[in-house]
């Protein structure tokens, strides 16, 4: 059983251990970053761009691609946990589905685990077992995200190291913690909406919460009204383990 107990703090520190965020100056790994600043967690990031970082605050940046063996090392080095929000944004070349959601989320695994990182969060997406969904008519996004899981859940599954797999709905830009949530899990949703910013929580406290280890679930709104939260934790309590 994995085990991170050493690494939880009391108060507002949650977690002490340093976090690499991939896909941190996309719109949800923003909300990544600003989440574990809200909780004092140092962050490291790795980012083709050091000007698109230079934003996002105190954090430490290594450059470099999802593409090169060498940048991944250099990105885990000195990590205790990965959260990847990483994303393909074209159908060839480097942005690929292929490129991106498969092969960069796989060799970040890798050298995750041979770095000794011992959680792993990720964002992947509802409908990733659906292999005839439209959404799949860019370059095979959806079971390319899926291969990417499996071996995730290979990996990080043993041995020590945990992972926690959020497959959200069709995502918004939008604070975190202002709407009621609704979990499930074995890929039974089909529609639905929710903030990037409870996305990024729900990983964020993934890092520290035992209900979220080795787990992956659905998410969405519940309502479209807004209904403040105090903590998305209890959305952990509701998971089959
Ligand atoms: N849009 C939706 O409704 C929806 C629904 C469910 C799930 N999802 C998934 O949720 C995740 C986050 O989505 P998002 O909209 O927040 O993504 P996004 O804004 O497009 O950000 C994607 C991130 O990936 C990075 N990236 C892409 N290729 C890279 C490479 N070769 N090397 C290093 N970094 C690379 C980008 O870096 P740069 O800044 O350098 O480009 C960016 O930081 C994605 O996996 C997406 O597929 C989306």
């Amino acid at each position: 059983m994995p085990c991170l107990e050493g690494m939880i703090m009391t108060g507002e520190n949650k977690y002490k251990g340093k976090v690499l965020v991939a896909g941190a100056t996309g719109r949800t790994g923003r909300w990544v970053v600003s989440r574990l600043q809200h909780y004092s967690v140092p962050v490291k990031v790795l980012t083709r761009s050091a000007d698109k970082a230079a934003s996002l605050g105190d954090v430490e940046v290594v450059q470099g691609k999802i593409q090169s063996d060498e940048d991944v090392a250099k990105a885990v080095e000195g990590c205790s946990a990965v959260i990847s929000a990483l994303g393909s944004s074209e159908v060839f070349g480097d942005a690929s589905p292929g490129e991106v959601d498969r092969d960069g989320v796989m060799r970040l695994v890798d050298q995750a685990a041979k770095a000794g990182v011992r959680h792993f969060g990720l964002v992947s997406s509802m409908a990733v077992t659906k292999w005839f969904h439209p959404l799949n008519l860019f370059g095979g996004v959806l079971t390319k995200k899926f291969e990417a899981e499996e071996h995730l859940r290979s990996v990080f599954g043993e041995d020590g190291r945990s992972y926690t797999i959020v497959r959200p709905g069709g995502l918004r830009d939008g604070e975190p913690l202002l709407h009621d949530l609704h979990v499930d899990q074995g890929d039974r949703l089909w529609s639905g909406w929710i903030n990037r910013g409870d996305v990024a929580e729900l990983l964020v406290v993934s890092l520290w919460n035992d209900k979220a280890r080795n787990k992956t679930f659905e998410v969405i709104n519940e309502a479209e009204e807004e209904h403040r939260q105090d903590s998305l934790e209890k959305y952990y309590d509701k998971l089959a383990s």
